[in-house]
């Protein structure tokens, strides 16, 4: 009898995208690829992965390395705590399983970094256990295909669909079957007007029948993310460039220039700078603003370029490092337009 699953399972053959980390039996490369692909497009991603294995071949050349090393071959990619927390994990993989990565997704969730989305993408994927993943691009294709019209946020609700994955897989080739899923999700039953013509599932989908697939999922409303001025100088002593390793958990470890919150005239921030550098500025020019956006936060930065004395010493958690070195620092993409001052 063909059911969901064999539907699905005939168009993922036919119609699979190519990706480096697929058709490899590796659980170190599916996680490395799995947590490079949250809040990451495929596309960007590819080259990011080749890299980073390249990189680090083995749970153990990742536990080893040098955390910047890790930040900065994450460098461009974005939620940089991903790249920390894959590390710690790393170790504890190394430490706790002989640096073998467990098939029980309950046992995988142990792992630092290693959500419920993750621990059942390693287990389906890299052992074909299984087990469901679910994220965006499922609870889209579920929701639709069972009609599920509830807010897939509410845990009962992501319960259901779970369940439901895991009910339509009918452990037929569990690692196929989700990633199946996730490119439905990506290049079919696509958010806002799904193209139900090249849907290999359309005549068993629930939506499609009722007419309301462009409706679903039932999202609640987002808040609009909030918005917080800064000024960011790129401080010039000399032919070195001021850098301050972030301790904060907004971009822990990664480098940036020399910020403060809030947008003051040049004055005001010459006068700053002075206090803490005990040296008058040679020049401070505004050159344009900016802005970055995170998922929940927007930086909103004048951008100045500042030229103190030569040879001044950095202030207390501070560094000057030459120019033509900044490369080897991992600095995140919300400096690039700062960057370009230099
Ligand atoms: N998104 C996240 N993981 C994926 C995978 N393994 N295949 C396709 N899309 C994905």
């Amino acid at each position: 009898m063909t059911d969901m699953a064999d539907l699905l399972l005939a168009w993922y053959d036919a119609e699979k995208r190519v990706m480096p980390w697929r058709g490899i039996h590796d659980p170190y490369r599916t996680w490395v690829s799995e947590i490079m692909l949250q809040q990451t497009r495929v596309d960007t991603v590819r080259d990011y992965y080749t890299r980073f294995i390249t990189a680090f071949p083995d749970v153990f050349a990742l536990a080893e390395a040098d955390e910047a090393d890790v930040l900065k071959m994450w460098e461009g990619l974005g939620y940089y705590s991903r790249a920390r927390n894959l590390q710690e994990g790393a170790r504890q993989v190394a430490e706790r399983f002989g640096g073998i990565l467990p098939s029980d997704p309950s046992v995988l969730a142990s792992i630092r970094g290693i959500g419920p989305y993750t621990a059942g993408a390693i287990a389906a994927i890299a052992y074909d256990v299984p087990a469901a993943a679910v994220d965006g691009n499922v609870i889209r294709v579920i929701s639709r295909f069972s009609g599920i019209r509830e807010d897939p946020t509410v845990p009962s609700v992501r319960a259901l669909i779970e369940k439901t994955v895991l009910a339509l897989m009918n452990r037929k080739r569990p690692g196929d079957f989700d990633q199946a899923l996730m490119d439905l999700g990506a290049t079919v039953c696509v958010p806002g007007t799904p193209d139900c013509d090249r849907c290999p599932l359309r005549d068993l989908c629930n939506a499609y029948a009722a007419g309301d697939a462009q409706d679903l999922p039932l999202l609640p409303a987002k808040a609009p993310p909030r918005v917080k001025p800064y000024d960011v100088c790129v401080v010039l002593s000399g032919s070195r460039v001021l850098l301050r390793q972030r301790t904060e958990k907004l971009l822990n470890g990664m480098y940036v220039f020399w910020m403060r919150e809030g947008h003051s005239d040049i004055r005001k921030l010459r006068d700053v700078l002075a206090g803490q550098f005990a040296a008058v500025p040679l020049s401070v020019d505004c050159r344009e603003s900016a802005k970055h956006v995170f998922t929940h936060l927007v930086w909103d930065m004048n951008l100045y370029l500042v030229t103190l004395p030569p040879d001044l010493s950095a202030p207390a958690g501070y560094l000057f490092v030459n120019k033509d070195e900044l490369d080897r620092y991992p600095v995140p993409v919300a400096m690039k337009a700062a960057r370009r001052l230099l």
